[in-house]
């Protein structure tokens, strides 16, 4: 067994527009496919017993150079998506939360998403963080600018690990499907001492049997935070 348990997990899903293309279909319906698969994963970290927090990269600061009517298609998914998954929030107890710039979103998803984190907030067997407009770096810039203006001169690890705009934990592991090993300016400073694991599967394709199998890898695995073990 792994000498911390997995507290906190956060994937990169990415290849829905490889997993449409491969099929002849349009790339919006991966990006569907792609929101059943949330669903479903999120569903079983709610139900795994150490899992407290999953963190989905599920719109970057670079998303927006994609093609428009994309765009459009991935803001409307979000926001069907959250209207329709309240029910599987409140079924098992999911608190929802967003980190990112949300300012940048139409004023109805804004809305939205207030809403759900405001209807979920006292759940709690999982919390689910979207990162939405996220972008890693920015998340250290804004929270560093933040502790200037309250009038610090001398910042720490314990005042930026506080004050991001989530202040949550560390990420254990982290995944990203479809083949590519990157992180695209996901998480930056939480991701300091986290496993990783790359998986070849689309994210479409993604199965609780397949995380369930990634997350027995991870037990076996020694972490030693640069220490000796
Ligand atoms: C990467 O696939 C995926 C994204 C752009 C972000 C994830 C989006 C979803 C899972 C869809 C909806 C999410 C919610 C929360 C409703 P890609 O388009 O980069 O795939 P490719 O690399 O194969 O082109």
């Amino acid at each position: 067994m792994s000498d911390t348990p997995l507290k906190h997990l956060a994937i990169i899903m990415d290849g829905n527009g490889r997993w449409a293309k491969e099929r002849g279909l349009k790339r919006t319906k991966g990006h569907e496919k792609g929101a059943e698969t949330i669903r479903d994963i999120t569903t079983y970290c709610a139900e795994h017993t150490s899992i407290e927090t999953a963190t989905f990269y599920a719109f970057s600061t670079e998303n927006w150079k994609r093609p428009k009517l994309e765009v459009e298609f991935l803001m409307k998914l979000l926001e069907k998506y959250l209207k329709n998954e309240l029910s599987t929030y409140q079924k098992h107890s999911i608190r929802f939360q967003a980190i990112g710039n949300i300012d940048a979103f139409s004023k109805s998803l804004q809305k939205r998403i207030k809403e759900t984190e405001e209807l979920t907030k006292n759940n709690s067997n999982l919390k689910q963080i979207l990162a939405l407009n996220y972008g890693g770096r920015a998340e250290i810039i804004s929270t560093v600018n933040k502790l200037i203006s309250k009038g610090k001169t001398v910042i720490t690890e314990e005042d930026i690990s506080t004050s991001l705009q989530t202040p949550y934990s560390d990420i254990d592991l982290l995944i990203r499907t479809s083949g590519e090993e990157r992180i695209s300016n996901f998480l930056l400073w939480q991701l300091s001492y986290s496993e990783f694991y790359f998986s070849p599967t689309l994210w479409p394709d993604f199965s609780n049997i397949e995380l369930d199998k990634i997350i027995k890898n991870f037990e076996k695995r020694t972490r030693r935070y640069g220490g000796l073990k």
